[in-house]
Formats: structure tokens, sequence, C-alpha cells
């Protein structure tokens, strides 16, 4: 089948490090997003995987073989361009064959072909329709299928979503999970939308500054963020993240900073610097007297998003966010006390921005402690 593996990827443009040694394992079949803000080194990294631009270091292998240095028509890989690249003058029949005609493929040859792709992407009614006459997602499978009556290993899309409407990208994007489910092949997806990326992908890649921050299911990088980057890069807002300390009181460990205190269990972190993060859903308000997590600030203002509301609360210095379902029943100037489930604190170190790990001795939330150790294992 196809398997693909980037190999410590390093490209730069003059002075600009576009990627900084990013090595990836992509199994056959699976929904690869490579998600990141502008800049990161998204688009570059894909065209790499296409052969449309050589790396300054690193390797390409597909499937065993090493393609590093062939161009794209030899790679079995197919760029699927945004669907806006359609010729407008030509039937969806025509635009689908189009590749297999300037290959000089036989008339029945390319009747077959187009025949077979305009089956499986439903497009058999509208094979006489010219690209004005289609809905924005038929036109995406339009263009997608130009790419696969070439039969191409693995599919690559940038950025294909982004001058659809907001309802259409949903559909869309519903469209294109269903159609890797039936399809199987590979899909790298390239992406700075975190919705895109949490729905399609059957593994994320996170690039920051050309690096690659982490790689892991949705679920890994929202509930296991390897650096403060992921974490604050993913959910909506994002997870709150304050510079805080460690401190021993008495016999136990308390994460400290202005307006906040939480308590280790049993921790065994030692005294040190940290990045105390939770996500605004795992926040609650509280009475003043509670045990557990404490953060105390002032409301700043309430966002009402329909079914939930977000409330901003000045901690000391940080804000932070709040998210829960409406009405949270709070308004700008309350003072307030926050709390959460003490497995729903992460700490991060504030230098390597990497996240400190939980261990689990079994024994629930009391039993959990904090390793001061650095790394993730769902971080390659
Ligand atoms: N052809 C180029 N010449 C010079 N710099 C480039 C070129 N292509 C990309 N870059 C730079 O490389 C970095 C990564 O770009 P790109 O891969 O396009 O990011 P993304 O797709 O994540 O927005 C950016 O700093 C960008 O300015
Ligand atoms: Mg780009």
């Amino acid at each position: 089948m196809s398997a693909m593996t980037l190999h410590r990827i390093r490209r730069e443009f003059g002075s600009t490090v576009a990627l900084d040694d990013v090595s990836i394992e992509i199994p056959d079949g699976e929904f690869l997003v490579l998600l990141g803000p502008s800049g990161c080194g998204k688009s570059t990294l894909l065209r790499i995987i296409a052969g449309l631009l050589p790396p300054s270091g690193g390797r390409v292998i597909v499937d065993e073989r090493d393609v590093t240095s062939l161009p794209p028509g030899d790679r079995d890989i197919a760029m699927v361009f945004q669907s806006y690249a359609l010729y407008p003058h030509l039937t969806v029949e025509r635009n689908l064959g189009f590749g297999l005609r300037v290959r000089h493929r036989t008339k029945a040859e390319i009747a077959e072909k187009v025949g077979a792709v305009a089956d499986q992407l439903k497009l058999t009614s509208l094979l006489g329709r010219r690209p004005k006459e289609l809905s924005g997602g038929q036109r995406q499978r339009v263009a997608l299928g130009r790419a696969m009556v070439r039969d191409p290993k693995a599919f690559l899309m940038d950025e294909p979503l982004s001058n659809l409407d907001a309802q259409l990208r949903t559909a869309t994007r519903l469209e294109l999970a269903e159609l890797h489910r039936r399809l199987g092949t590979t899909f790298v997806y390239v992406t700075h939308d975190q919705v895109e990326a949490m729905t399609m992908a059957t593994r994320i890649a996170i690039l920051d500054h050309g690096r690659l921050e982490q790689i892991g299911t949705p679920a890994e990088v929202y509930d296991e963020p390897a650096t403060t980057f992921v974490a604050g890069f993913i959910g909506a807002p994002p997870m709150n993240l304050l510079p805080a300390t460690a401190l021993g009181i008495g016999d136990k460990v308390h994460v400290i900073a202005e307006g906040v205190d939480v308590e280790l269990a049993d921790g065994d972190l030692e005294e040190r610097d940290v990045v105390l993060g939770v996500r605004p859903e795992h926040l609650r308000f509280a009475r003043e007297e509670h045990t557990g997590p404490n953060f105390r600030g002032t409301v700043l203002a309430v966002e009402n998003l329909g079914s939930e509301e977000v409330a901003f609360c000045a901690v000391g210095n940080a804000q932070i966010a709040v998210r829960g379902p409406r009405p949270l029943r709070v308004e700008p100037g309350d003072d307030v006390t926050l709390t959460a489930a003490l497995s729903r604190v992460y700490l991060f170190d504030p230098t390597s921005t990497r996240r400190l790990l939980w261990v689990d001795d079994g024994a629930g939330d009391r039993g959990r402690t904090f390793r001061a150790a650095v790394g993730s294992s769902s971080t390659t």
C-alpha cells in the first residue's frame, strides 16, 4: 500500500528557516492534517511531499522508495488544487478526463476511468455540466476527481475550503471525511483552522515556526497537549495559561500566582516556576469556601455564543476565560471564585514550554502527582 515517511525535513529560504528538522511517519490510509498559524511552514512541507519544491535537507520516502529527487509526475502523489482551478469552459466530464487526455490515453480508457471516478464521487448525473452550474461542494468533488483519475497513492490538499462560506465549509468537511473513509487512501491536508483539523483528521501534526510541536489524534492533542503552544492554539477559547510558581506550603506543594492557589495532591514537584493551564470549559464558578483549585478574580466581559457563554475574568495580571452553558449568571464587575477538578489542571515548563506529566498511581485524582520530567508520549 502506501505509507509515507518524512525524515528530518529542513527547508530554508535565504535566512528564513521555513522547516526545521520535521520527521513524520504517515501510515497508509491516514487523514493527516498539518495544522498551524500562517507562515509556520505547512504549504512548504506539502509542496516538498508533492515534489514541487526540493528540501534543503532530509528525505521523502513513499512505500520504502526514496522519492526526494523525483519530479512530481513520478511520485504517484496527487496535489488536489482548489476548485476554482477547474477549467470553466469544460464540462465536468472533460475536466475529469483532462489529465488523461494530456497523457494521450485512449478514448475508451479515459471514458472508463472518468465513469468510475464519477460514480465514486456521485458526479455521474452532473457530467454534462460546467463548473459554474455546480455547488461549491460539487466543484470540490470535481477537483478531487481530477486527481483521482490518476489512481494516486496519496492526495495532498492545501486549505481547500478557505474560499467557501461557513455553511458550505461545514458540509464539504463532512463530505471529505466521508470520502476519505470510503476511498481509504492517504490524505495529507493543510489548514490553519483547528475545527477542520479536529473534525476530519485521524491525526494532527501541529507546526509552529517550522517545528513539529506535536503529532497525535484529535483527542490526544486536545487532552494531552505536549507544549504551551499546542495548548494555546487548540480550543475556542484556547487553554488559559498563567505564569505561576510551585511552592512547598506545610507538607504540600501549591501552585501559586496572584489570585491563584492550586494545592497538588501529594505533589512530588520541586519548587520551581511553571506555567499553569486550565481549559475554559473545565472552570466553574464556586462559592467562597470550597476545596480544590482556587482562582479569584473579577469579571471583565461576558460573550453570548448562543448555547453557551464565555466570561473573561481578570485574575491577578492575567485574563482567563470561563466557558459554560448560558446563562452563566455573572456580569462585568462581579468578584468571582472559580475552581476546576485537579485532574483538569495542566503544568508546563516555562523554559522548554513542554508539559509536565501527570503520574497516576491508581488512586484517582487524590493520588495523582506531577513528575517534573520533560517530555510527552504523544510527541515524536
Ligand atoms: N518561495 C519562498 N521564498 C521565500 N520565503 C518563502 C517562500 N515560501 C515560503 N516562504 C517563507 O517560509 C515560511 C513558511 O511559509 P509557508 O510554508 O507558506 O507557511 P504556511 O503555509 O504555514 O502559511 C514563511 O516565513 C514564508 O514567508
Ligand atoms: Mg500555506
